[in-house]
């Protein structure tokens, strides 16, 4: 059965939609995915489909199968056995307008990526998504810095770092940095994996690399079981 992974955060803007994408590329990149043949599923939840648009201007070069379900809970309630998927990522809205819908992907969650940004706003609507979580699912979930930008960011991180340590709140040890090609890949039709290969590049990537070892690395969700991912992170 597949492993569910579900991006939330009942704010939006903080990078939900373009971590999902990169992330699911990564890892279907690393294992080995074709657009024909894929052991990632990249699911949207989100009537907003911004990840639907990404993953149509990618077209035939997505690493990972893609479906726009947004208001069909019942379907989504299937999701886990009915897909012949190792990885399903799973990219949600920023509202709670249709709060049924969000809680049937929390119930299959096998983990939870909470993305924030490194700023005082943000620590308050993700208290109140970790507070929805636990209403509904006792999966475990993880706080995930984005969009930090090294050199001008440096007090936030810090203060955003020690705000989750003295909240107890468990959190990846990446931070995806902002970068530009981040912000342009949809336009330019491609995802992290398609990105050129100069030092930005690879730079920029390599967070996407580094997350998906944490992600796939999980306790009590698995050890990576393809070593590609800790390859290219290397290369
Ligand atoms: N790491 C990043 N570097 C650069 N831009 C980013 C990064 N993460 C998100 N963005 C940009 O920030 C905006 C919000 O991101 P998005 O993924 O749409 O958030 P959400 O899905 O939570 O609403 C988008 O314009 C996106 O391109
Ligand atoms: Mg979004």
């Amino acid at each position: 059965m597949a492993l569910v992974h579900v991006i939330a955060n009942l704010k939006g803007g903080v990078g939900k939609t373009t971590i999902t994408v990169q992330l699911a590329a990564v890892v279907a990149d690393a294992m080995g995915g074709t657009p024909e043949d894929s052991p990632v599923l990249g699911v949207s939840v989100d009537p907003q489909a911004s990840m639907f648009e990404w993953a149509t201007r990618v077209g035939d070069a997505l690493p990972f199968d893609f479906e726009q379900c947004d208001s069909d809970p019942a379907l989504l309630a299937r999701m886990k056995e009915h897909a012949p998927y190792e990885h399903i990522f799973v990219d949600t809205p920023g509202s709670l307008n249709a709060p049924e819908v969000l809680a049937t992907v929390l119930r299959q969650a096998d983990d939870i990526i909470i993305p924030i940004l490194p700023e005082v706003m943000s620590f308050s609507p993700a208290e109140q998504t970790i507070r929805f979580i636990e209403q509904i699912t006792g999966a475990p979930w993880r706080i995930l810095i984005n969009n930090w930008m090294p050199g001008r960011h440096e007090t936030d991180l810090e203060q955003t770092r020690a705000y989750l340590t003295a909240r107890g709140w468990p959190s990846f040890h990446v931070a995806i940095r902002n970068y530009r090609l981040h912000a342009r890949a949809s336009a330019e039709r491609m995802t992290v994996v398609n990105y050129s290969n100069n030092r930005v590049a690879r730079e920029a990537r390599s967070d996407f690399l580094r997350l998906g070892l944490e992600v796939l690395g999980r306790n009590g969700v698995g050890e990576p079981r393809h070593s590609h991912l800790a390859t290219l992170e290397e290369s």
